[in-house]
């Protein structure tokens, strides 16, 4: 792996669903998780889409109701203190704006957001709807339908390249929350520096990625103390 210059100020926090278990909302392979709730083909695949739009549709219209319900936890808001003495960049897998909410300034969603629509006709047009429904008729100023600014399954992510310059010269890497067992996002903690310090939390340890150190437990139990840690440092 290519071995940059460490930028001793940079870390970039690498989160997916667990990250936002504390604050209520549905993991996707935990039990009960939303992949054992709906079968992915049916709600999160262009195919679906093509085939039942309405139940796409209202499947992202209620987990958008419940991301914009939710309160970012202890987990995100230490995450967002860490800026007061470092430059942080969040990569997260996940489609709600809890970083955003407690504080985080630079995240980088590369499997979109729930809060923004997208025309089906140009990708281009991206509109933030907040916690607005997705309705079928709904259009873009040049007739296309509305859809989730999602990534589905079969469909690129977003901003890769872009994550993956920020975790070549992070000097730490913190993942939380994550089974990393979608590709290519999972595959983004293979670019962190040799060098790099670099720690999983999870609530159960599913891989060890080499070279992590594995806290386990909650995010929101977790977080806090490593970030009091690290800005004390
Ligand atoms: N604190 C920390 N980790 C937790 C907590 C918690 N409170 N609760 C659950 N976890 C951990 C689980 O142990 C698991 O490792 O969060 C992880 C959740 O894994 P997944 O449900 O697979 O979620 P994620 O890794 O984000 O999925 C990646 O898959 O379906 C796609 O696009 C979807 O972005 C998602 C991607």
């Amino acid at each position: 792996m290519l071995n940059l210059e460490l930028n001793p100020q940079k870390i970039v926090v690498f989160t997916g669903a667990g990250m936002s278990a504390p604050s209520g909302l549905a993991t996707f392979r935990d039990n009960g998780g939303l992949w054992h709730q709906h079968r992915v083909e049916d709600v999160a695949t262009p195919e679906a889409f093509a085939r039942q739009p309405e139940l796409v549709l209202d499947f992202y219209n209620e987990r958008r109701t419940a991301a914009c319900a939710a309160l970012p936890n202890a987990g995100h808001r230490a995450i967002a203190e860490l800026e007061r003495s470092y430059q942080v960049v969040v990569v997260t897998q996940n489609v709600d704006d809890l970083h955003e909410r407690a504080g985080s300034t630079r995240v980088i969603h590369v499997h979109g957001e729930l809060t923004k629509a997208r025309s089906t006709l140009d990708p281009a047009l991206i509109f933030d709807i907040g916690d607005k429904p997705i309705r079928l008729g709904d259009r873009c100023p040049k007739g296309g339908q509305l859809r989730p600014h999602i990534v589905w399954f079969g469909e690129n992510v977003m901003r890769m390249e872009e994550a993956v310059a920020h975790f070549l010269d992070a000097a730490k890497v913190l993942v939380v929350g994550t089974s990393l067992s979608v590709f290519p996002a999972a595959g983004l903690v293979e670019y962190a520096h040799s060098e790099a310090e670099k720690v999983l939390v999870d609530r159960e340890i599913h891989r060890r990625p080499e070279g992590f150190r594995v806290l386990q437990g909650s995010a929101d139990a977790v977080l806090p103390s490593l970030v009091r840690d690290w800005c004390t440092d």
